[in-house]
């Protein structure tokens, strides 16, 4: 039996979905521990694609135990639009359990979310307006409403009362426009409390057994390391810790029960919003592989923005997660190209930087250093065996695990289950 912590490497969207999905077959329970429906985890089986945000990955093999444990804030409204997405497409979500700690998103969250970033004007960061900020803002502050708080009937419109207090005083005096009824909202509420009720209970108690009966349990995460509230690049980030001490915090169990984590890696590097990305490729080369990489956001369908592997953001990632393995995603997507190129270095004002600095301002200043490699003109996309992959594609791996001090564990070709080559079994 082992636990792994599944996350990202980079700026998200590295095909956490797909490879949940794919570790999720041997897995009997898959968690959720932090974030919330910013997320967009496109999992593919059988060629139809189901698009998650809320709800584990491991919610399509019908036998899986499927968690959103305490960490993660959760729009009620988008949670049961979920459960029905997934019913009308023969999925049932019976073994799925929420929280009664984790926050809920309500709507002066979003109406805030919209505010901020329009008030940010130049200097927005780019959110996915969800309300995820404003949301876990208000649990730091103490003044959040809980799924707890949400499904007990008398509690909820208390605690509600005076939140709006505070809240519409705030749409009033500092942003000039109207807040929101009690009645109204507690309304809408009460109908997502009793649909949700069922699910929720104490989490924490149902992974830890599941832990000590050695059962094989898999913490997906949302977002990338550099998206993290901490070790991101702040404030261009999200506001949780979507790296590996976040499994933890956010599902109640302690490090101790965690036997890997694995960080998952584009082979090339994608950021959706504002901030600074040394390795960004604002020119055909970045189109050409946005193109072939489909990539635009599952969430808000942005344009993500494309750029080469940096390896100091591994090496990075590596240390803040404490990285056991690897699992490259996409290899596929580059596919063809005549040569790649790595970033191994960051030259700042003259000197070399191996270390991903904290400061935004030398980050925005940094020139990558790169190495190249000859690319590889074959279709890996069906390729099962690792041996199998061309030469300069494995020299590019091989590469990729020195730059990191990491060893690659699996290597994703394609969208699709099959698609996937394993190295080493993470479980
Ligand atoms: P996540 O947020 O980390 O789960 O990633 P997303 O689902 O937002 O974005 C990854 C996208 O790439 C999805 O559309 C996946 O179906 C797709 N994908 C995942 N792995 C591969 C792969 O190895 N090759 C290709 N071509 N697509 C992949
Ligand atoms: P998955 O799980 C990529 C980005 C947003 C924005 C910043 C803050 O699919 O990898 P927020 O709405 O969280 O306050 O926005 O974080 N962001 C993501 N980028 N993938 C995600 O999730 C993201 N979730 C948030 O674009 O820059
Ligand atoms: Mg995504």
């Amino acid at each position: 039996m082992s636990t792994v912590v599944l996350i990202g490497a980079q700026w998200g969207d590295e095909g956490k979905g797909k490879i949940t999905d794919f570790l999720a077959r041997q897995a009997e329970v898959v968690v959720r521990s932090q974030g919330g429906n910013n997320a967009g985890h496109t999992v593919v089986v059988d060629d139809k694609e189901y698009k998650l945000h809320l709800i584990p990955s491991g919610i399509l093999y019908p036998e899986k135990l499927c968690v959103i444990g305490n960490g993660v804030v959760i729009d009620p409204k988008v949670l049961l639009e979920e459960i029905d997405y997934l019913a009308e497409n023969g999925i049932q979500t019976d073994n799925l359990r929420i929280s009664s700690s984790a926050h809920v998103i309500m709507p002066y969250h979003k109406k805030l979310d919209e505010l901020q970033e329009e008030r940010r004007g130049n200097k927005k960061i780019g959110t996915t307006k969800r309300g995820i900020g404003p949301c876990y803002m208000d649990k730091i502050a103490r003044t959040g409403i809980r799924i707890i708080d949400l499904i007990n009937a008398n509690d909820f419109k208390e605690t509600l009362g005076s939140a709006l207090q505070d809240k519409n005083y705030l749409f009033d005096k500092v942003y000039n426009t109207t807040g929101f009824e009690l009645q109204e909202i507690y309304d809408e509420y009460m109908q997502y409390a009793e649909r949700i009720r069922p699910y929720v209970t104490d989490t924490s108690v149902l992974i830890n057994k599941a832990i000590d009966e050695r059962r094989d349990v898999l913490f997906e995460g949302a977002q990338g390391t550099l998206l993290d509230i901490d070790h991101g690049t702040y404030p261009f980030v999200t506001s949780s810790y979507p790296t590996s001490g976040g499994a933890c915090v956010g599902s109640g169990v302690g490090p101790t029960k965690i036997d890997s984590v694995l960080g998952v890696v584009k082979a090339y590097t994608t950021r959706v919003g504002e901030g600074p990305f040394p390795t960004e490729l604002r020119n055909e080369m970045g189109d050409q592989i946005r193109k072939a990489g489909h990539e635009f956001g599952t969430t808000t369908g942005r344009p993500r923005r494309c750029g080469w592997m940096d390896a100091v953001i591994l090496r990075y990632a590596a240390r803040i997660n404490g990285l056991t393995g690897i699992a490259v995603t996409k290899l596929d997507v580059l596919d063809g190209l005549e040569t790649l190129k790595i970033c191994t270095a960051y030259k700042y004002q003259g000197e070399i930087l191996n270390e991903f600095p904290s400061s935004l301002k030398v980050l925005e200043q940094c020139q990558p250093v790169y190495e190249e490699l000859p690319g590889w003109q074959q279709e890996t996309s069906e390729i099962e065996d690792y041996n199998d992959l061309p030469q300069n594609a494995k020299r590019y791996l091989h590469r990729l695990e020195e730059l990191s001090g990491v060893k690659i564990d699996m290597v994703s070709v394609g969208p699709g289950r099959k698609q996937t080559i394993v190295i080493n079994n993470t479980f």
